[in-house]
């Protein structure tokens, strides 16, 4: 049955070239023929009986052989173009009078590509923004609901998992774009980008994004990308937590590769001073706003005391805590995380309302209680332009919700796979050729 489906999807693959064949073959000979009447009426009728009036006759015989060469090609050309709008309607044409999977096949690849396209023709590139909020309305229509499904279940028993959940899809926009890279393990292909410094032992969450795939894989297998997996899980995540819910953009596409470099060199670091964190949010197109914006997602979850401890007790090699900490905060934090103890012990990055999405990360900075270096130099960086931007959302929840929607929208348009690039991963943590081997790569080309 399988090997029935696949040697349909092949010869789906294959119909374009064959009948582009079909067509073109006897566009051409007829072409041909067409020119070869022409040079005959014309050495028959024009150059027997009109020759005598004619001064230039070896001239006017060379410019008859060559005019009608040169008409010739130049309806060739058209008719070609003609053909490829005909072929192209008659498989649209054709998607809809086939039955069954066959039909949701077509019409998968035709509400993906704007249109059936051959193989020549341009298609989305690397970095093309095709994105669609209604992009499974055919296929997958509960995909936001099942995937809401799951972590709503995730929460029941781990309340931080919708701020991990919110982390991953950040650290996979900011590496080579949102394609799912971060999920992937390592194999004799993938350096994975689990084992890179921001994420090796840090980041969290995957346990629950197999379980989403897993629950979409029954519903709709094949359909849902890992890459839109991680931007409908922010969300959720995000208005589950009492924070803004907005409509995802879908239509990302996994990729098949993995850059452990690109992630430890493109995922900011939380002793970043504010120039190098917007360096590194302008590297992905990302501008000052959303720095800020973005930076709110600390209004929940967790940081490990190694990755703010220096802060405590050595800042910039000072032998002195940063200035810029709370006093009566940097006794709470010292003595949760005393100078050589355990590096990996957890604590609220909003002391306030450490599991609530809301604008306390912000009026937290105000009165010096940001957690990591990262967030406070937003505030306590004299004369930044983001001062005034912290205040703004400080004073005005609604005002932060808003530029937050709009700036995950950006960074989730950053560096794309859609179209025909990358692939649906059938399994979030493997690329399709590791886990079934190419069947399955070309199963889910689609
Ligand atoms: C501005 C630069 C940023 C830096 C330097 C930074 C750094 C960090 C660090 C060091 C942690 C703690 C990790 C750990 O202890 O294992 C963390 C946690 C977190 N980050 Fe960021 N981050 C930044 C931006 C963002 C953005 C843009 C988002 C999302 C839009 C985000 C969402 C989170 C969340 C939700 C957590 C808590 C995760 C959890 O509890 O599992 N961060 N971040």
């Amino acid at each position: 049955m399988e090997r029935e489906r696949e040697r349909e999807r092949e010869l789906i693959k294959a119909m374009p070239s064959i009948i582009l064949a079909l067509l073109l073959t006897p566009s051409s000979l007829c072409c041909i023929l067409l020119s070869n009447i022409y040079i005959y009426i014309y050495k028959r009728m024009v150059l027997q009986h009109c020759m005598h009036i004619l001064p230039y006759y070896s001239n006017f015989a060379s410019i008859c052989q060559i005019l009608p060469r040169l008409l010739t090609f130049v309806c060739f050309v058209l008719f070609d173009q003609f053909l490829l709008t005909i072929s192209e309607t008659n498989l649209e044409a054709r998607a809809t009078v086939t039955s069954g999977w066959l039909q949701e096949e077509m019409d998968l690849r035709k509400t993906r590509h704007g249109g059936f396209r051959f193989p020549s023709l341009p298609r989305a590139g690397y970095g093309e923004a095709q994105l669609s909020p209604t992009f499974y309305e055919e296929d997958c229509p509960n995909a936001t609901s099942i995937v809401r499904a799951v972590i709503g279940e995730a929460l029941q028993t781990d309340l931080r998992i919708a701020a991990s959940l919110t982390r991953l899809f950040f650290h996979d926009c900011f590496v080579n774009g949102c394609d799912g890279s971060v999920l992937l393990d390592n194999s004799s292909t993938i350096d994975s980008e689990k084992g890179a410094f921001p994420n090796n032992n840090s980041a969290r969450g995957f346990d629950v994004v197999d379980n989403i795939k897993t629950a979409l894989e029954t519903a709709c297998p094949g359909i849902v990308s890992c890459a839109d997996i991680l931007a409908i899980s922010a969300e959720a995540s995000v208005s589950l937590s009492g924070g803004p819910s907005w409509t995802v953009l879908l239509g990302r596409r996994d990729s098949t590769t993995a850059n452990r470099t690109a992630a430890n060199e493109a995922l900011p670091a939380p002793s970043f001073t504010l120039d190098e964190l917007k360096a590194s949010f302008a590297a992905v197109g990302l501008d000052t706003t959303d720095l800020v914006a973005l930076s709110g997602a600390h209004t929940f979850g967790r940081a490990q005391c190694q990755f703010f401890s220096d802060r405590l007790y050595d800042f910039n090699s000072t032998g002195s805590p940063d200035p810029t900490l709370n006093s009566t905060y940097l006794e709470t934090l010292s003595a949760l995380c005393p100078e050589s103890g355990n590096g990996s012990v957890l604590a609220d990055l909003d002391p306030s309302t450490p599991d609530g999405f809301d604008a306390d990360y912000f009026s937290n900075l105000q009165v010096h209680y940001g957690l990591l270096q990262s967030d406070q130099e937003l505030f306590s960086t004299s004369g930044a332009d983001t001062v005034d931007i912290v205040n703004s959302f400080s004073a005005n929840q609604s005002a932060f919700f808003e530029s937050f929607v709009i700036s995950m929208n950006k960074m989730g348009n950053i560096s794309l796979l859609t179209g025909t690039d990358g692939e649906i991963r059938l399994n979030c943590s493997k690329v399709n050729e590791d886990s079934y081997g190419s069947s399955a790569t070309l199963i889910a080309e689609y």
